[in-house]
């Protein structure tokens, strides 16, 4: 069974910014086991749960962790020469690291905080970009993209554009093949959407609902099954084992006019795999890869899994 480091020496080869992606993604990994090994034993700077004071731009409470995770990825890729700046859902501006750096790294360090502690999965999300590029750029231009899993297991999905390799951490601190061809089943009879937010949602989202909830008697004529993690990665990764349909879509609450998740270190990088997983990934009409974000942690609606039920959600809008 090969390991992450081995894959990515091959992937390097001759391409300087496929070198670079590597590079990033190594010391991404490198800092995801760190992550991992605090949250398995919590030292006393990331006691789980606990709140730094502060909120982050996304005017939610901070968690220590999310703060130690952000400091630990931002060191690892500071580490890294061909690591041009550091973009974090954690900080408002992008950090500069080197001048003459390749690639640019997104991320989300610790998506689904609000479950660090209920023992729930959470994860490190990630887009590299090409530094050329700027900050502001379609999901379409990203050079790799992946997400960690902290969980029962903790793993990694990633792609280089290729197909979506994964990844399991090892006893011994290596990211083991996983052995498993990622693919996203076209068809799926599963969704996953925060239900409590019913009564705020647009005609197009509560009519696709419904219709999954009337089950065999419905319009669709199957019955549906319903999962809400919480955690976007929890949920993604269910998605690519199995298929799906995951929607975080925009709805009338003040704040949540374009959804919840942000474009640049969340919407992207899981789109970037769905597509490469045989799956699709919208902001309701447009594929979430064509979208230019206006700024750095601007959010965008997101629905994504198995192609033919996203296809199928697109025909309720307007
Ligand atoms: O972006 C953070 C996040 O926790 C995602 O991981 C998750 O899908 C979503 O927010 C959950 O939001 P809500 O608490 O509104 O259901």
């Amino acid at each position: 069974m090969s390991n992450l480091s081995a894959k990515l020496r091959s992937l390097a080869s001759n391409d300087p910014a496929k070198a670079a992606a590597c590079d990033a993604v190594a010391a991404l990994a490198a800092a995801a086991a760190s992550i991992a090994a605090v949250i398995r034993q919590p030292d006393a700077e990331a006691l789980l749960g606990a709140t730094s004071g502060s909120a982050n731009t996304d005017g939610d409470d901070q968690k220590a962790l999310d703060v130690l995770a952000d400091e630990m990825i931002e060191r690892a890729l500071a580490a890294v020469p061909a690591v041009a700046a550091y973009l974090s859902e954690e900080q408002d501006t992008a950090v500069p690291l080197h001048d003459d750096g390749q690639v640019i790294v997104a991320s989300d360090p610790l998506d689904g905080s609000s479950n660090i502690d209920t023992n729930v999965s959470v994860g490190t999300i990630f887009s590299i970009l090409p530094a050329s590029g700027g900050i502001l750029q379609p999901g379409r231009n990203q050079l790799a993209a992946g997400f960690f899993v902290y969980g029962p297991q903790t793993t990694l999905l990633v792609s280089f554009g290729g197909p979506v390799m994964a990844f399991q951490l090892g006893d011994d601190g290596q990211f083991h093949d996983m052995g498993w061809s990622v693919s996203i089943t076209p068809d799926t009879r599963e969704f996953a959407i925060n239900a409590s937010n019913m009564r705020h949602w647009q005609p197009d989202v509560a009519g696709y609902i419904a219709d999954c909830l009337a089950g065999e008697t419905g319009p669709r004529k199957v019955k549906f099954n319903m999962r809400w993690v919480g955690s976007l990665v929890a949920d993604g990764w269910r998605i690519f084992r199995r298929g799906g349909i995951f929607l975080y879509p925009a709805d009338a609450r003040r704040g949540y006019e374009a959804g919840r998740l942000r474009l640049v270190y969340e919407a992207n990088p899981v789109a970037f795999l769905v597509e490469a997983a045989g799956g699709k990934a919208i902001d309701g009409n447009a594929p979430i890869l064509d979208l230019v974000p206006r700024t750095l942690h601007a959010r965008v609606p997101l629905v994504f899994g198995s192609a033919n039920e996203v296809d199928e959600f697109a025909r309720y809008r307007p």
